[in-house]
């Protein structure tokens, strides 16, 4: 049976680049209809771009795997926000600092840091440096094309990082190794180990540290700050409040996670006992990237569990594109379940080890950490998230560890709509945390949150408020002016 690619796997709607005629004809599988339907997504996620030139993310000529973790290697103050669509009062900084990967191997990568207008007042201590938000993203996708720094709204817009600097917060976002800068400077490639909370846990603690590095006048070593994250991201500051009980970094307050991934390969297996299920297709069509995301771990695994259809579909129609989501589940248009992957790919070694050493949640965390799920969520279902909390709960209770763990459910809430419909729970929560109020009580706490007119909102397994961009040309005041410059507002 065909999968049913309106569902988008793990996450946002974001963009690549390159050249389309690339693509073209080199394909055995995708015929010319299908090829058009992957230009056309294609060129949507190129138009979602800041900007066509990658040349902030080339390959760092100073990088050196001899610096430790956290180090900076350039700092771009000012990102000039012609072409993105950031709010007013608002400015935007990028930095390419160095994380380290699942080996510890330490690898370059980016980041944004966006500012807020004027910072949120927390208890007076103007020597604490602005408080800050340390943003981990949802699946933008697996290849260079999919940085969040150089999309236009920054992949998660109004949802996430507007709203925090809006509020007062330094979001500092990681783009993720592998995304963005993809390249050593001795020419081996950055793979992105996709869905690895402790992998993304490192770019996201490297990030703040960095920042920390560039901006000393603006967030102190030690200023107050928590993790946020949604999906992919989710599981990435999950892993970060683990990392934090052996690597702490000053100043940290909580965690927030939202949708968190957390045993993905368990959650494949179980897809397979009903692959109709929507949810269950979610993740069969993300095996492309999770079959990538082990080889980025291991080369020597060398996309084994890619088919001869799908490896067509991988190698000759997609990297070519540089294509992110939604390029990258329209990429395998009509291929077959059977043809998506080999059978049982997952049982192979190195893709046991990649799912053992990618898991986040039933470790000891620092918290204070708010989980939040919708409970109609396809992408990452409330039962992935609750036995997680539930086996961590029976840790933190049999062991005494002190620590507070909330998980809040939303009625009939999907993958993005959680984000919106817990806004009045998280947003309160992390200013809570940032300006010093006291912390959650110790123990585990569960709530759920019942919404009113749920039938009739939108509910959707991918962002809803997409914005659409206007170039100056088609824009209505440019285009009054140029009429008649008097008249002109
Ligand atoms: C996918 O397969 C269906 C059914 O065979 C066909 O109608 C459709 O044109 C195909 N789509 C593309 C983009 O090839
Ligand atoms: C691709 O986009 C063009 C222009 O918007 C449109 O006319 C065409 O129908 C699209 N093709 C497919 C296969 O969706
Ligand atoms: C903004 O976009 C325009 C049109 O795509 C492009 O020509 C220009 O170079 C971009 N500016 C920057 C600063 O990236
Ligand atoms: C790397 O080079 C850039 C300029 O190309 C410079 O600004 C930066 O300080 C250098 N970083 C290190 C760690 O040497
Ligand atoms: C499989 O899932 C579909 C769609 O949710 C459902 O209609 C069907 O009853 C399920 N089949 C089994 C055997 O559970
Ligand atoms: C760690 O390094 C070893 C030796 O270089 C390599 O074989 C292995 O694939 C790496 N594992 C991960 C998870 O990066
Ligand atoms: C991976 O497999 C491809 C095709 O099967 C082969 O050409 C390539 O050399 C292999 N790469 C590595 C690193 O083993
Ligand atoms: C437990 O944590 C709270 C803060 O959340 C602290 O006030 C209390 O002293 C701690 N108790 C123990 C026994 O460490
Ligand atoms: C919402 O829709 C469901 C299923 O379509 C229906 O059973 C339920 O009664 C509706 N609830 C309200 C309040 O209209």
């Amino acid at each position: 049976m065909y999968l049913h690619f309106r569902f988008l796997s793990l996450v946002a709607f974001v963009g690549a680049g390159a050249s389309i005629v690339a693509a073209t004809g080199s394909s055995s599988t995708c015929d010319a209809l299908c090829l058009e339907v992957v230009q056309n997504g294609s060129s949507w996620e190129i138009d979602q771009h800041a900007s066509r030139d990658f040349s902030f993310y080339a390959t760092p000529s100073n990088f050196s795997f001899d610096l430790s973790p956290g180090s900076l290697i350039t700092v771009e103050p000012v990102t000039q926000l012609l072409n993105y669509s950031i709010p007013s009062g608002l400015s935007m900084s990028r930095i390419i600092y160095t994380t380290n990967d699942l080996n510890g191997t330490t690898l370059p990568t980016s980041a944004y840091i966006l500012w807020p207008y004027t910072p949120l007042t927390t208890s007076g201590h103007k020597d604490q440096g602005y408080p800050m938000v340390a943003w981990a993203h949802g699946t933008s996708g697996v290849l260079r094309g999919c940085a969040p720094s150089n999309y236009r709204n920054l992949q998660y817009h109004f949802m996430t990082p507007f709203l925090l600097a809006l509020q007062g917060m330094v979001v500092v976002a990681p783009d993720y190794a592998g995304l963005g800068v993809d390249t050593l400077p001795n020419g081996q490639k950055i793979g992105h180990p996709w869905l690895s909370g402790p992998a993304q846990a490192n770019d996201l603690a490297n990030a703040a540290i960095a920042a920390r590095k560039a901006f000393p006048d603006l967030l102190t070593a030690d200023g107050p700050f928590v993790a946020m994250g949604h999906s992919q991201g989710g599981g990435a500051t999950w892993a970060f409040a683990e990392k934090q009980v052996k690597e702490p970094i000053s100043g940290y307050k909580g965690t927030v996670a939202i949708a968190p991934t957390t045993r993905t390969f368990d959650h494949l297996k179980d897809a397979f006992s009903n692959i109709t299920e929507p949810w269950a297709q979610v993740i069969i069509a993300g095996q492309p990237k999770l079959i990538s995301a082990v080889t980025a771990a291991f080369p020597s695994y060398n996309y084994s569990g890619l088919t001869p259809v799908s490896y067509d579909r991988w190698f000759n129609v997609l990297k070519p594109l540089d294509g992110c989501l939604p390029t990258d589940s329209l990429a395998f248009t009509n291929v077959t379940v059977d043809e998506l992957a080999v059978p049982n790919w997952y049982d192979a070694p190195e893709v046991q080890e990649y799912a053992k050493l990618a898991e986040n949640g039933r470790k000891k965390f620092k918290g204070p950490l708010l989980i939040v799920s919708g409970e109609a969520d396809i992408v990452v279902p409330l039962d992935t998230v609750e036995s997680a909390v539930d086996d961590t709960c029976k840790m933190l209770k049999d062991e005494h560890w002190n620590e507070s763990l909330e998980l809040v459910t939303y009625s009939a809430m999907d993958h993005f709509p959680s984000i919106q419909a817990s806004q009045m729970k998280w947003l309160p929560w992390i200013k809570d945390q940032l300006t010093g109020a006291p912390p959650p009580r110790p123990g585990c706490f569960k709530s759920a949150v019942t919404g009113i007119r749920t039938n009739d909102t939108v509910q959707t397994a991918t962002p809803n408020f997409l914005e659409g961009w206007a170039s100056a040309e088609e824009n209505e005041i440019t285009r009054l002016l140029a009429y008649n410059p008097l008249t002109g507002l």
